[in-house]
Parts: structure tokens; C-alpha cells; sequence
């Protein structure tokens, strides 16, 4: 029979075709839907889509590690949920007529260091921006906002003028002079700035970066305080930029605590959320025209943290690269930040022919004796977010030395590091506070370790740091120091470099948590 002579010949192929067609596209949505639901074996790596299920153990663990931000909380409390705090540091900022009473104490100490706290800020938006469905499907996305304006409006108050920035609450030499709950301070808290006369690149476009990622978390539910903080972070780059120096030169004093190795890795940071913030063309031009060539110090792996940001500069201008943008010029300069994303990839990756060799035994990644799990999360964090801007943007492969890694195996590197903090690690105790049957009772937080009722004060408090007895307070969702490089830890409250936590380890842990609570992967547009 000649073609088409037959009409129920012609029907019967199209409907054959079609029962195939069907066939095929029910075989895809179950292959899909098998991959979110089960994702325990290798294989399971995530796709576009809506949130899938969820994983319980990184759902409790998230839930727990948000509390931390409520722990940390300075000034008036509103809906305080954490029965051994109360308001706190209520005349902060008085002396300069401001009120500074906002933001979150740093550590085990009551102090509010500005550059570590604003990087908490930008890396809680950026974890909201990218995750916040998966937040929201484990009924975390209110209490990450609400944490996030805690801070932000802090940066608000902070930056009165556009060359003005306060830098510092207290002064960490009467701060650590004291044992004692925020709630009864007694020590002078002085104000420290950054001007023109005293410049500070560094902390100034960190402060950017975090108002630039916040404007966008802001902007559909509240678009004239997105509006404010865009303003803010306008004014404060331009000053960063304009007015070069690190903060540490310009104040020595913050050297012992929070000194500063370079700014223009918060340059380039601080452009690149602005870029992501405003649409602006002069960003993008910014972070792939002489910016770059001098600061990006491309294809050299560095370690993510609130000193250095590059890896997490990288990261986020690789966005651009995977989905696109409309001022895709100097096309080459940004696929040098993807390469050089790529290069802090392949170095994570234990399997890579340039996997870094500075892990411990069980497989941590592991920098310093100090807060060792900042440098495992953060990069865990990262890790998670390349893997899921490859699923979306379907990316197959990152080549490392010939060698080739899919999206999975990023992915199963982030939650081996998730998984070693919970506590699958050769002390079978967990990091994060709370969380399983082991963690410290000894955590080094002044709060967490005097009873609420205590009349101690300033000096006499240092009892509570003495004592031989557990915490009385359990500062839950706290993510200390962390194990040695030998993979011992002791859990004595004046070990400060294992038992302390800090505001932004817990930035990078909601982060890494809420990239693993379900298997699914990151929207394409950051909300512009
Ligand atoms: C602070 O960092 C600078 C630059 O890296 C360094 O020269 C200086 O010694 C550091 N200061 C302290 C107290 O560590
Ligand atoms: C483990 O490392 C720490 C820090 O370097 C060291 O003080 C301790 O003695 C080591 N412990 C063992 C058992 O090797
Ligand atoms: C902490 O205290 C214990 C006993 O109270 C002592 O043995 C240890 O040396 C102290 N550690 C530090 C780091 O001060």
C-alpha cells in the first residue's frame, strides 16, 4: 500500500506513536519522582522542580540550628522563644544617638562585631534566596526572615550616613573582662567606625553585600524596606570602593579578634550581590573589568569564611555563567569565575585527582584548630549550591584533571560533611548542639552557662565558667568549634577554639542543611 492510501493505516500509527509517547513521558515523571522521593542511594540527585520530600534527620537538624540565631538576639525581644533570655544591650548606641540595640551577639561573648555579623546576613540571604521553598516545606522560612531582619535592621542604624559605618558594639578587652548574661551587662559598650578618615573597604562592602542579598529577600513582601536596604548597600560599595584600605590598618585594635587579610574579595562579593540586586550593568562591568584581573586571583582554590569570600564571590558569579544573563559580554572573564568555582569544586571532591589533602581521617575537611568546622560547612554549602545551579541548569559533568564528577557527587560530598557534623564520625558526637544522643554539655557561652535566676555579675561570674557542672542552659542549634585534625575534641567550657559557636557557623549550616532537606534544586531567577 502506497503512504497515506490507507486512512486507518494513518490512524492507527499516530495512535501507536502517541501510546508510545505516553509510555515515555509516564516512564520520565516516574523516574522523577522516584529520585525525590528515595534519595538514599547514589544516584538520587535531585531535579528542577518544586520541593520533594523531605529528609527528616537535616529537617531537625535545620529546625534545631535556627534557634541559635533566637539564642544570639541583642536589645528588645519580641515573641522570644528561648526561656533563659531576655532583652538585652538596650542603650547600645545611645552615646552617638543612634540605637544599636538589634543584631546578634557574636559568639559565647556579647560582643557585635560587624564583619563577621554581616557576613552571617548575606549568607543567610543568599540560603533563603536559593532555598527558601525548602525552608518553607520544613517550616523554617519565617523564623530565617525574621532572623535575617534582626540583623538588618541593626545594618540599617549602623550606617547613618553614607561614609559612616559602625563597625563595633563593646570592646572585646572589658567585654571578655567579664563573665555575665547579656541581660545583665554592666560593662561600658563604646562604638567603633569606619569614615573617611578611618576607611574600611572590607567590612563597608560586606555590609553591601548583606543589604544588596537582603533588598532581594525583602522585595516581594516588603518593598520599601528592600528599596531602604538597597540604598544602603548603594552608598556603602560606593564608599568601600572609593575610599580603599582594610579596616584593620585603619583601626589596629580589631586585629586580635577579626583581623582582615584583604577587601577585594568583599569588592568583588559585594558587586557581584549587586549585580544580582539591581540589574545594573556597571556591577557586572565592575567584577569582569580591571576589579577582576586584580582581585579574582583566578583558577587558586581558597577556603570560603568571613575573612575571605572569593569562593563564595565565584560561586555567585558562575549563577550568571550556568543561567544566563542579558549583559552577557566579556563572556571570557566570566567563564574564568566558573573555572575558578570549578577549581574549589574539584578540590572538595575526595575523589578528584586535585582533591585538597587537608582532611582528617574521617573524611572532614579540616583548616584550623580554631572553629574548624567553619572552613567543612562552608564549602559544604558551596558545594551543595554548584551542584544544584549544574541539575538546573543541565549541566552534566565538571572536569577535574581529565577526570569527570557529576552533579551527585558534589552533592554526596555536601552531605558527607553534614553528615560527620550530625555526628556520623569516629567520636560518634554530634556538633551541632542538640541534635542526637552526644554533643557538648560544656558549650563556651556565657548565656548558656549561668542559670537565669543567678545574681552574679560582671566578675564573680566567672564561676560559671569555672564550673565543673553541664551547662544549666542547652544552646540549642549551636554549632561549635569542632573536632581537631587528630579528631579529638574535649569538652571543657574554657576550650574556646572547640566549644565556642558563632553566629555565621550557623549561616553556613541553615545554609548547607536547607540545600540537603529535599531533593530538589535551586530556581533560576534570584527574584528580580
Ligand atoms: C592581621 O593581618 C595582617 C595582614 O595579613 C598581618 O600582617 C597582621 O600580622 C595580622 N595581625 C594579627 C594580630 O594577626
Ligand atoms: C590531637 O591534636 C591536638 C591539637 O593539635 C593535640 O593537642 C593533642 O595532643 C592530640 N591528641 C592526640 C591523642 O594525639
Ligand atoms: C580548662 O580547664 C581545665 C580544668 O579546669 C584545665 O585542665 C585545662 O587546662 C583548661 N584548658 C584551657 C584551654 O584553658
Amino acid at each position: 500500500m502506497g503512504k497515506g492510501s490507507s486512512k486507518c493505516a494513518g490512524c492507527w500509527g499516530w495512535l501507536l506513536a502517541f501510546i508510545v509517547l505516553a509510555a515515555v513521558v509516564l516512564g520520565i515523571v516516574l523516574v522523577i519522582k522516584n529520585k525525590n522521593g528515595g534519595n538514599d542511594g547514589p544516584d538520587a540527585a535531585p531535579v528542577p522542580g518544586p520541593p520533594g520530600e523531605l529528609t527528616k534527620s537535616y529537617a531537625d537538624a535545620l529546625k534545631l540550628a535556627m534557634q541559635f540565631f533566637d539564642i544570639q538576639k541583642s536589645g528588645k525581644l519580641v515573641d522570644n522563644k528561648i526561656p533563659w533570655r531576655g532583652d538585652s544591650a538596650l542603650n547600645d548606641g545611645s552615646e552617638e544617638k543612634l540605637d544599636l540595640s538589634k543584631g546578634m551577639y557574636d559568639a559565647g561573648d556579647h560582643m557585635k562585631f560587624m564583619f563577621p555579623l554581616a557576613y552571617t546576613a548575606t549568607v543567610l540571604s543568599w540560603s533563603i534566596l536559593e532555598y527558601g521553598d525548602q525552608m518553607k516545606a520544613a517550616g523554617q522560612l519565617g523564623s530565617a526572615q525574621n532572623s535575617l531582619k534582626w540583623i538588618t535592621d541593626f545594618l540599617i542604624n549602623a550606617h547613618p550616613s553614607a561614609n559612616v559605618l559602625y563597625i563595633q558594639v563593646g570592646d572585646p578587652k572589658l567585654d571578655h573582662k567579664c563573665w555575665d548574661r547579656p541581660e545583665d551587662m554592666t560593662a561600658k559598650r563604646p562604638l567603633t567606625k569606619v569614615d573617611t578618615s578611618s576607611p574600611g573597604s572590607d567590612v563597608a562592602a560586606e555590609t553591601a553585600a548583606a543589604m544588596a542579598a537582603a533588598s532581594l529577600v525583602f522585595k516581594s513582601s516588603d518593598s520599601s524596606y528592600s528599596s531602604s536596604l538597597l540604598k544602603h548597600a548603594t552608598d556603602l560599595f560606593t564608599f568601600a570602593d572609593k575610599h580603599r584600605a582594610l579596616y584593620s590598618e585603619s583601626i589596629p585594635a580589631v586585629q586580635s579578634f577579626y583581623n582582615s587579610t584583604g577587601y577585594g574579595d568583599e569588592l568583588l562579593w559585594a558587586a557581584g550581590w549587586l549585580y544580582h540586586a539591581t540589574g545594573d550593568k556597571s556591577y557586572y562591568d565592575y567584577v569582569t573589568g580591571d576589579n577582576g584581573e586584580e582581585f579574582a586571583n583566578w583558577g587558586s582554590p581558597t577556603w570560603f569564611s568571613w575573612d575571605n569570600k572569593l569562593a563564595g564571590a565565584q560561586v555567585l558569579l558562575s549563577r550568571v555563567s550556568f543561567f544566563g544573563s542579558k549583559d552577557i559580554s566579556n563572556k571570557d572573564v566570566l567563564q574564568k569565575y566558573r573555572s575558578s568555582a570549578e577549581a574549589v569544586m574539584c578540590g572538595l571532591l575526595p575523589k578528584s585527582p586535585t582533591a585538597t589533602s587537608s582532611r582528617t581521617d574521617g573524611g572532614l575537611i579540616w583548616i584550623s584548630d580554631w572553629n574548624a568546622l567553619q572552613h567543612p560547612v562552608g564549602s559544604a554549602f558551596l558545594a551543595v549550591l554548584y551542584s544544584d545551579y549544574m541539575l538546573s541548569s543541565r549541566t552534566p559533568k565538571i572536569t577535574c584533571n581529565g577526570r569527570h564528577f557529576s552533579p551527585s557527587d558534589l552533592r554526596n560530598f555536601a552531605k558527607s560533611q553534614a553528615d560527620y557534623v550530625l555526628g556520623d564520625n569516629p567520636l560518634k558526637t554530634s556538633f551541632l548542639v542538640g541534635y542526637g544522643d552526644k554533643y557538648s554539655q560544656f558549650v563556651h557561652h556565657r548565656g548558656a552557662s549561668i542559670p537565669a535566676d543567678a545574681t552574679t555579675g560582671c566578675q564573680d561570674g566567672f564561676k560559671w565558667l569555672e564550673s565543673e557542672d553541664p551547662n544549666p542552659n542547652i544552646a540549642y542549634g549551636a554549632l561549635i568549634g569542632g573536632p581537631f585534625l587528630n579528631e579529638t575534641f574535649i569538652d571543657s567550657r574554657n576550650n574556646s577554639m572547640q566549644t565556642e559557636p558563632s553566629t555565621y557557623n550557623s549561616a553556613l549550616i541553615v545554609g548547607l542543611l536547607s540545600g540537603l532537606v529535599t531533593t530538589s534544586s535551586v530556581v533560576q531567577s534570584l527574584g528580580q
